[in-house]
């Protein structure tokens, strides 16, 4: 027999989910030992124990006991290929679908993969990233198995100053489907930040190659937290990140919330095209509570106070200072004050 190391975990999972069945009936254990695994495989014990540990990194709960074996604890929720092109209702936008088991960042991906003439409307969809990135050069945390990391490579017609209304449109698109697949009305903080009760559930990062006139292609990167549990953050992030799942108390089907999104992003990405920017700019505002409020930004070079008035029609932020001008910002990062 000649398998692929994938061939191997596969036949790995199937022998103990059986073994998990046998246990279920009372007809035997549900463990199988290292020894047994291998004789089936005619693979040694140590690679066993070597495809285990894949696996487990892969999102699998498999418990291994030295006295009895090996025992499937819980089937990880898989994203799979198949599942998800039957679910999809798009007709564009995730029509060339590219799924990692692990990458470094979808985004640098799909920018590199801009670059070679890949259509519109492909995704590019991870079930890690080692280097997932953040605005304003931050991380973005991406665990194995449990959220959504995911890129999309426009190719925009209009002038790369509208760029920003792709995040705008995508940030109104995360709301939706979040609404759709689990009924939690979350709001969006500008530019990015999808928030349920103030702290952050989802980041959208939107990089483009651009000229002066044309914008070349550009890739809008969302992350989701859906099943992660939060307590597995970093203290300092624990304050400020949720999760789905830590709303619920259960578990959110990733590739239903993944396709309600794309046909959400589909339909705002046509509204775009078809009635330009103040249509998503209204609905940015139905879901934002920015407005009115007093706010901190910080720029790279300075940081601001003053009063949200508006949302400009190009999307950047209108503020009234505390001394009375008033000033548009595109870029930073806003504090709530009050
Ligand atoms: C932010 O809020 O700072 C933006 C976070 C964007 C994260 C997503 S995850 C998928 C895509 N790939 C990346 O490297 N980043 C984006």
């Amino acid at each position: 027999m000649d398998l692929t190391k994938d061939g191997i975990e596969e036949l790995i999972l199937k022998a103990l989910s059986t073994a998990v069945d046998r246990g279920q009936s009372r007809s035997g254990t549900p463990y199988l030992s290292g020894g047994e695994l291998g004789r089936t495989l005619k693979i040694s014990r140590t690679a066993v124990w070597k495809h285990i540990r894949v696996l487990q990194k892969r999102g699998y709960q498999i418990r291994g006991v030295p006295s009895k074996g090996y025992m499937l604890l819980e089937k990880a929720d898989r994203l799979s290929r198949t599942h998800i092109e039957k679910t999809l209702q798009t007709r564009k936008i995730g029509s060339t679908l590219y799924l990692f088991e692990e990458i470094g960042s979808t985004n640098d991906h799909a920018m590199m993969m801009g670059e070679q003439g890949i259509p519109e409307g492909a995704v590019f969809l991870a079930e890690s990233q080692t280097h997932g990135k953040g605005r304003l050069g931050r991380s973005w945390i991406s665990p194995p198995g449990v959220n959504l990391y995911l890129s999309i490579l426009f190719r925009p017609t209009f002038p790369p100053v509208q760029a920003p209304m792709m995040t705008l449109m995508s940030a109104c698109a995360v709301v939706e489907a979040v609404k759709e697949v689990t009924g939690i009305d979350a709001g969006i903080k500008w530019p990015n930040d999808i928030l349920i009760e103030g702290k952050k559930v989802s980041g959208i990062l939107t990089e483009m190659s651009a000229e002066q006139d044309t914008v070349h292609h550009l890739v809008v990167g969302t992350g989701i937290n859906v099943n992660m549990d939060t307590q597995s953050l970093p203290p300092d992030i624990q304050g400020k990140s949720t999760s789905l799942f830590h709303h619920l108390g259960r578990k959110t089907d990733r590739t239903e919330l993944l396709c309600a999104l794309l046909k959400s992003i589909e339909r705002f990405y046509g509204v775009l095209n078809r009635k330009g920017p103040e249509a998503i700019v209204r609905c940015w505002k139905q879901h934002s509570n920015i407005v009115g409020k007093r706010v901190a930004v910080s720029t790279h070079r300075k940081t601001i106070e003053g009063r949200v008035e508006d949302l400009t029609p190009d999307g950047a932020l209108m503020i009234r200072l505390n001394h009375g001008e008033r000033v548009n910002i595109f870029s930073g990062d806003v504090e709530i004050l009050s």
